[in-house]
């Protein structure tokens, strides 16, 4: 048997005997999904698609169109499960003209399981994150049956690693190598809507990526909810890392989301070292008080976590992007001025602020009183958020007149005379068209003349100069 053979995922276009074929009045139904949260659940949505897919049904972009209404939820904050809500109410009414199948999927389906499915009877299909396999059977049961069901059984070992993502194309993909959390940050709904940790078969994934840069992807994300403390047999994540950045094609590698408790030396190497890793780390901070990070069960303190990053800075300049989490139960001004204070000293690219939000089931919930009140939380967020767009403001001004290496994307959003990239530090880059070709998925120089906290304004740089 070939090497290749060897990795070959098992096709999907061979159903199993075991799987009951669909009726053909189920046949050609059209879905229509739409997905809230992070990356994994756009990711998961392709796997969702390939299931669908492979049982018949079809897809459109038009929700008024469908005869299945799908959501693909996040659960991390209040307001990812108000939008549910709201995107529900509008799709409540054409269940009752027409007759849609609603189905809730993801994180939300997993966090609120039956609850859900009580309070709004409308919804027919309840899906969480390990359930996927069960969908078309389910929504076959509620198209055909009016029958109501739901997969909510999180599993130790699902990684769907025989499932081909059906992926839209473009120069840009990303693949799940590990899922679910076993950190328990006492914040953080994920553990308990994602399961256990489990890593995929590297055999697979570089199967993946090999496929993806064949279909002419260029930039690859490698997605985890705590991906680097991805692991199988003796890879860990800083050996898939270069697995992946050295498949041919491929330019550009990222990753997403890691904890900085797993940095080791050689994973730094990786990022400063390999030409298609970016020379850029996204190290979620939280808070840069030790009592919070206590409390949050972060497993470092500020000095920890300013060591990493100074180990980090050691080998050049490599941009740093965080996440932070105001008014976490207890945080006083003094321990929020502990987080201003890292902010300060590391001098991140860019920083997502959140103000926290209470989730059931988790140890903090069950632990600490929500005592911060809201608009100090939301004050406190702001002065993150004007301190950081100053900083974003002098990075990207500081490259005024310098070069930068950008992967071209397509058309700027705003203008079709103009080329849209983002940088090696995930800043989006913008330039007017000029006579020079800009192929989307090359990489191009372009000299910076003007810059936003988030953008960089420039010309490109021709070919032969
Ligand atoms: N696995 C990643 C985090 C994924 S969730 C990590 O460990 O860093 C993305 C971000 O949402 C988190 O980094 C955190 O800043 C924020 N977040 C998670 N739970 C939250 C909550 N309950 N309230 C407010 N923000 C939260
Ligand atoms: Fe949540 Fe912490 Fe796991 Fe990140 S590492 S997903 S914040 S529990
Ligand atoms: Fe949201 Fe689930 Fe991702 S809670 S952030 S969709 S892992």
């Amino acid at each position: 048997m070939s090497s290749s053979q060897l990795l070959m995922p098992r096709s999907l276009n061979k159903r199993p005997s075991t799987v009951p074929s669909l009726s053909s009045n189920t046949r050609g139904h059209q879905v229509y999904i739409e997905t809230f949260g992070c990356q994994m659940n756009e990711y998961d949505t392709e796997l969702l698609r390939a299931l669908l897919k492979e049982r018949g049904f079809r897809f459109t972009a038009q929700g008024e169109e469908a005869d299945v209404v799908l959501f693909n939820t996040c659960a991390i904050r209040e307001n990812a499960h108000n939008r549910l809500y709201g995107h529900l109410a509008e799709f409540k009414r054409a269940k009752q003209e027409r007759g849609v199948v609603i189905g809730v999927l993801g994180c939300m389906a997993q966090n609120l399981k039956k609850d859900l499915l009580e309070e709004r009877p409308f919804i027919d299909v309840l899906v969480g994150p390990d359930g996927y396999r069960r969908l078309p059977d389910l929504l076959t049961d509620a198209l055909e049956s009016h029958k109501r069901g739901m997969a909510v059984d999180l599993s130790e070992s699902e990684t769907y690693d025989d499932i081909v993502p059906d992926r839209t194309e473009g120069i840009n993909g990303w693949i799940a190598v590990m899922r679910g959390c076993d950190n328990f940050c006492s914040f953080c709904v994920v553990p308990y809507t994602r399961g256990r940790e489990r890593s995929r078969d590297p055999k697979g994934i570089l199967e993946e990526a090999r496929r993806l840069a064949d279909q002419g992807v260029r930039q690859i994300t490698l997605l985890g909810q705590n991906v680097n403390s991805y692991h199988y047999d003796q890879w860990d994540f800083a050996n898939l890392l270069v697995g992946v950045a050295d498949i041919s094609g491929i330019q550009r590698v990222r990753f997403t989301s890691p904890h900085p408790k797993d940095f080791p030396p050689a994973l730094i190497e990786a990022v400063a070292q390999h030409p298609h890793v970016c020379r850029h780390i996204h190290l979620p901070l939280q808070s840069g008080n030790d009592r919070i990070l206590e409390r949050m069960g972060r497993s470092y303190t500020q000095a920890d976590y300013l060591y990493l990053v100074e180990a980090i800075q050691r080998k050049g300049p490599i941009a740093l992007t965080t996440d932070i989490i105001c008014g976490f139960c207890g945080e006083t001004e003094q321990e929020f001025q502990d987080t201003m204070h890292v902010m300060r000293s590391v001098e991140f690219q860019a920083a997502f602020v959140f103000k926290y939000s209470e989730r059931k089931h988790t140890i903090a919930a069950r632990k600490y009183p929500d005592d911060v009140s809201d608009p100090v939380k939301g004050q406190r967020a702001n002065r993150l958020v004007e301190w950081q767009k100053r900083v974003s403001a002098k990075k990207n001004r500081s490259l005024t007149g310098r070069s930068v290496e950008v992967l071209v994307e397509g058309h700027s959003k705003k203008s079709q005379s103009q080329w849209m990239g983002h940088s090696e530090s995930n800043v989006t880059v913008v330039w007017d068209r000029s006579e020079t070709p800009c192929p989307v998925g090359s990489l191009v120089s372009i000299i910076v003349d003007d810059a936003s906290p988030s953008t960089l304004f420039g010309h490109l740089v021709p070919a032969d100069s």
